[in-house]
């Protein structure tokens, strides 16, 4: 089975916006495992427009499923996993002026700042993850770099579902996920562990879930979207249906 990752940092969007005091991060974090979420993510940006780090220190003390830390490769925020210690770390490309993740690392280029950043992270005993476009030469470059897992990016699956009217099924969608399953078949070869996120929704999903290999799905803009009009627990359990049903199409 696919395990489903749920993102709550939107739940922290919502409260920023009043700077206040809700909804709270920790209650929407129970809600989605009572829903099925087999692990909690969040992302600590640089500018804080959402998640806090007082976020961190609550959910880390709170959460019993595995709580993965989103983050930019910078100092700073290599201080705060190395403190906080969450069960994964997730090392993402951040833009100041991005609305969300644009694309992912290149760790081509990046090789040898990336490479003193993921063995601290590694003595310090955390998997590190790098979220990657569907590239073999970066996923060859991440294997070399010492990342443990890939997250590849399905950003273009999900705004090609969109370009295409939310077909499932035009060439230009079976295309990218043809390129996703090549890349997922190619971070098993290389003996590390392979996830997946970026854009999924209820919708789109199955074309994702579908694919073999992949250990998680790191899903949230939809979940909390839907959690608006059906409660976080009931957005969590459909998404998760959702992707059972693909896996045994
Ligand atoms: N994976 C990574 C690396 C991300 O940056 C994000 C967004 O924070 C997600 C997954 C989840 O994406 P979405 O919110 O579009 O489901």
């Amino acid at each position: 089975m696919i395990k489903l990752c749920v993102n709550i940092d939107h739940v922290a969007t919502v409260r920023q916006a009043r700077m206040t005091v809700e909804p709270d991060p920790v209650l929407a974090s129970d809600e989605a495992v009572l829903g099925g979420a087999d692990g909690i993510t969040l992302h600590i940006r640089e500018d804080r427009r959402h998640m806090q780090d007082s976020d961190l220190y609550a959910l880390k003390k709170h959460v019993e499923v595995p709580l993965n830390l989103e983050l930019a490769a910078t100092p700073e925020m290599l201080a705060l996993a190395c403190k906080t210690k969450p069960d994964m770390v997730m090392v993402v490309p951040e833009g100041r002026n991005e609305i969300t993740t644009e694309g992912g690392l290149n760790v081509i280029e990046d090789a040898s700042r990336l490479h003193d950043f993921i063995s601290t992270v590694k003595e310090n005993g955390m998997p590190v993850s790098a979220f990657i476009d569907a590239d073999e030469a970066q996923i060859e470059a991440a294997k070399a770099c010492g990342f443990t897992v890939c997250e590849i990016h399905t950003g273009p699956y999900a705004e090609a579902v969109i370009k295409n009217g939310f077909s499932l099924d035009c060439d230009a969608v079976l295309e990218s996920m043809q390129q996703i399953s090549h890349a997922v078949a190619h971070v098993c070869s290389l003996g590390m562990q392979c996830n997946a996120g970026h854009g999924l929704t209820h919708h789109n999903v199955s074309g994702i879930a579908s694919i073999k290999g992949i250990t998680e799905l790191h899903i949230g803009h939809s979940i909390v979207s839907r959690s608006i009009f059906t409660g976080m627990r009931q957005s969590v359990a459909e998404m998760k249906t959702s992707i059972e049903k693909a896996q045994h199409a």
